[in-house]
């Protein structure tokens, strides 16, 4: 098993967001964002903790405080469904070693162990093989696919994948 560690989002995490901000990655959100957005980004990670809307993590491996990357749930904000959404991102270089499942499975053990037992959901580009094989990998189910239109005229084709906290960990 890939020893990671979660760590609450902190004022310390706004380089580890900083270096997350590039095209490749941010692609599957619809683009880089500029610093004033970053810095945005990092004060609502902070905040929704605060207001008890969602978790955003650090993601810590042996030898690197820094995080290697990053995972968190938050409310669902479309449809009716009460439910929360989930996304993870890991730097390039320490892709490929199973950081990312690892650190999926810990925030469902977390999110598990808080007592809400909402569904929680996933939404990566149908094209995103990594992060479909990720959601795989930590025990959710495919449920089909899901069109965004995340600005006017910018719609991504998404799956839905959905785990159920209620269901007995693996
Ligand atoms: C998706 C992501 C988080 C996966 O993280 P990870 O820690 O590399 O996950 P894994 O090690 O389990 O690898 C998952 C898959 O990535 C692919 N992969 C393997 N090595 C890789 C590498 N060096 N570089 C890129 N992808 C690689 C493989 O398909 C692998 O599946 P496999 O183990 O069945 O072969 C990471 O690729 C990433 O940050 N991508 C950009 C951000 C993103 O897409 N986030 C999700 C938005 S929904």
């Amino acid at each position: 098993m890939t020893d990671v560690t979660l760590v609450p989002w902190s004022a310390a995490d706004l380089d580890l967001l900083r270096r997350a901000n590039t095209p490749e990655l941010m692609d599957q959100m619809g683009g880089p964002e500029t610093d004033e957005q970053v810095i945005a980004r990092h004060a609502r990670y902070q905040r929704i903790r605060q207001e008890g809307t969602g978790f955003q993590f650090r993601i810590v491996i042996p030898g690197h405080p820094e995080g290697v990357g990053m995972v968190g749930y938050w409310d669902l904000e479309h449809g009716e469904e009460r439910a929360f959404e989930s996304g993870w991102s890991v730097e390039a270089e320490y892709r490929g070693r199973g950081i990312a499942p690892a650190a999926v499975r810990a925030m469902l053990d977390l999110a598990r162990a808080s007592g809400d037992l909402r569904p929680v959901h996933a939404y990566p580009r149908v094209d995103n093989l990594a992060s479909n094989v990720v959601c795989r990998k930590a025990g959710y189910t495919l449920l089909g696919p899901l069109e965004f239109e995340i600005k006017p005229g910018l719609v991504l084709h998404t799956n839905d994948w959905v785990y159920d906290l209620t269901a007995p960990s693996a």
